[in-house]
């Protein structure tokens, strides 16, 4: 795992955008996109590298980490429209080459396996953006989860659905019981994963994920058995961190050489 400790949001969202811009450049690449309030300062990034700097995604498949059951493609809330709203719109990513789980399909099931498959079709995730819930989940992953977990079905943990009541006018109620999620096992294969925290809120979670053992109860710790994982931090997300100075010794080293 290699830490980033940044200064601001803005600071990890220039981190996550130079790892994902590095991609971009070398040709044809399949992305994994997350939704939240994480990424937010690494979309606005990307588009104003794109705006401003000519960085093209014309080149680009992305896949979404998670689908709400129940809400169609077109719902505002649907992770679908967010990352429409968020990213996607903003640049010359062609929707046909963007893929989200049918939060609304028949066949729930059917649609998790099919979207695994889509996934493993393309030819796999060159770079996987991440965020961490509070309880340590990663895409919908809840605690429990399995560590070589596939795109399924997943009931949402009360503490998740009532973050994300701030996406449904305040009501946990209106926040839908179940999702479709990449597994851990999907997630894990990605060639190179960036996830980025902000605020002492994801502390704990930070400190589990890191430096605590790898285990199903905190999902987001599955990312210390991927060979290539990223781990950018605002101050707040890394206060519980025992070991920062050697992440900053690390980082120097490692800034300096490139
Ligand atoms: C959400 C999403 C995750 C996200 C996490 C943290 O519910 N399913 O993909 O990373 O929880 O959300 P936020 O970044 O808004 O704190």
């Amino acid at each position: 795992m290699q830490i980033i400790l940044c200064e601001s949001a803005e600071q990890v969202g220039r981190r996550a955008a130079d790892i994902i811009e590095a991609r971009v450049r070398q040709g044809p690449a399949v992305l994994g996109l997350a939704t939240g309030g994480s990424p937010a300062s690494t979309y606005a990034e990307l588009i104003r590298r794109h705006r401003e700097e000519g960085l093209r995604f014309g080149d680009v498949t992305a896949f979404t980490l998670d689908e709400y059951a129940g809400l169609p493609a077109d719902h505002p809330q649907s992770y679908h429209s967010t990352i429409r709203r968020e990213f996607v719109d903003h640049v010359d990513l062609d929707l046909a080459k963007l893929h989200t789980p049918r939060g609304d399909a028949e066949d729930l099931v059917a649609e998790a396996a099919r979207y695994d498959l889509a996934i493993v079709g393309a030819g796999g995730i060159d770079v996987q953006l991440l965020g961490i819930g509070a309880n340590g989940h990663i895409g919908f992953n809840e605690p429990t989860s399995s560590l070589r977990s596939r795109t399924r079905v997943k009931t949402l943990a009360v503490a998740t659905r009532t973050a994300n009541a701030r996406f449904f006018e305040g009501d946990d109620e209106e926040v839908p019981k179940l999702c479709l999620t990449q597994g851990l096992g999907t997630i894990g294969e990605s060639r190179q994963a960036v996830l980025v925290a902000l605020g002492s809120a994801k502390a704990a979670a930070v400190q589990a994920m890191v430096e605590g053992p790898v285990s199903a109860f905190c999902p987001g710790s599955v990312l210390q058995l991927h060979p290539r994982a990223t781990i950018v931090l605002d101050p707040g997300a890394a206060s519980q961190l025992t070991m920062l100075e050697y992440y900053r010794d690390a980082q120097a080293l490692n800034d300096g050489l490139q």
